[in-house]
């Protein structure tokens, strides 16, 4: 595998062995040294033309620990503004001599056209692009699920997901419906009808419209952002009316099983999709899947640009 661009490229053997090269990464957060030298010599770009800041964040000290070179490149202030186009940033950044570009873009299929122009030789990884797709979120979303439900071992078979509202603006959302499913998890989407897109039916997944009855028997409950800046007419009537019908509150949690696992991807409209006490409660692990987002990412880097099993230091 040479590029990352959507979840649904990655076979159950490929997603497993990202999560498993993950768990090795984790270990590193025990050593008073936290770096490897797997990339030394290696450059990685951030090229972000969409504001970030766990994705770009966490890719940075993915790459920082393995002792890659990074540079970070964000569309605002650069060239960009001036009209520079796609194009030209990526031979610009392929005469740096880039052995990755991770980018983000409003555009989807940004990151495919980097990938197959030639524009560009290293690795692409596609840390989200419109609507469409954002893979190392649904890795860090399944390696949080199986650290909590299936003691970091294996798949997520049988695993019951219940994700909630705007599926329709929300890569989020589609990578984590294809990711789950190739691990074997179930999952039930629920959304008001104008807030799923046209043919959500044929996802590997349940549709519902009520929460209530979707809820119980949840392992995961996975609270999606409304995309307000990605709204340009109402798909609600009021603020108010959709957190009474599908904002996950504490009366809600309060329903379920005490083990039951509370993500979202960040950042959080707290008081509209989720309840403040549910974001911070016991059952949450959304501040964990931000740490988890820097392992798994730490994985993709590696596996993708092949640190040697001859360095020093590198897990195996
Ligand atoms: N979850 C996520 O992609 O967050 P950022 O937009 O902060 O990167």
């Amino acid at each position: 595998m040479k590029h990352l661009l959507n979840a649904h490229d990655l076979s159950h053997e490929e997603a497993v062995l990202i999560l498993d090269t993950a768990a090795e990464m984790e270990t590193l957060t025990d050593r008073s040294v936290k770096k490897l030298p797997a990339l030394r010599g290696r450059t990685v770009v951030n090229l972000f033309f969409e504001d970030s800041t766990r994705t770009r964040i966490s890719f940075e000290a993915a790459a920082k620990r393995l002792s890659a070179d990074v540079i970070n490149f964000a569309a605002k202030g650069s060239s960009v503004s001036k009209g520079e186009s796609l194009k030209d940033t990526a031979l610009t950044l392929q005469a740096m001599g880039a052995d990755a570009i991770v980018i983000r873009h409003s555009a989807s299929g940004a990151p495919q056209q980097l990938a197959s122009s030639g524009w560009v030789d290293g690795s692409v990884i596609n840390a989200g692009d419109g609507r469409h797709q954002h893979p190392t979120q649904a890795l860090l979303d399944a390696y949080t699920m199986r650290k909590h439900l299936r003691n970091n071992t294996g798949d997520l078979e049988g695993v019951k997901v219940t994700i909630i509202g705007d599926v329709l603006h929300s890569r989020v959302a589609r990578s984590n419906v294809q990711l789950l499913h190739t691990l074997g998890a179930d999952v039930t989407l629920v959304a008001p009808p104008t807030l799923l897109p046209v043919g959500v039916q044929t996802w590997p997944a349940t549709v519902s419209y009520d929460l209530d009855e979707s809820l119980p028997g949840s392992d995961v409950v996975m609270c999606l952002r409304v995309q307000r800046e990605r709204m340009n007419e109402a798909f609600f009537p009021t603020e108010r009316e959709f957190s009474l019908r599908y904002g996950f509150d504490s009366e809600r949690l309060a329903r379920l099983s005490d083990d039951v696992v509370v993500m979202h991807p960040g950042p959080m409209n707290r008081g509209l999709e989720i309840g403040d006490a549910v974001a911070d409660s016991p059952q949450s692990v959304i501040v964990e899947q931000v740490a988890n987002g820097v392992t798994v990412r730490m994985a993709v880097l590696y596996l993708l640009l092949g640190g040697g099993p001859a360095d020093e230091g590198t897990p195996r």
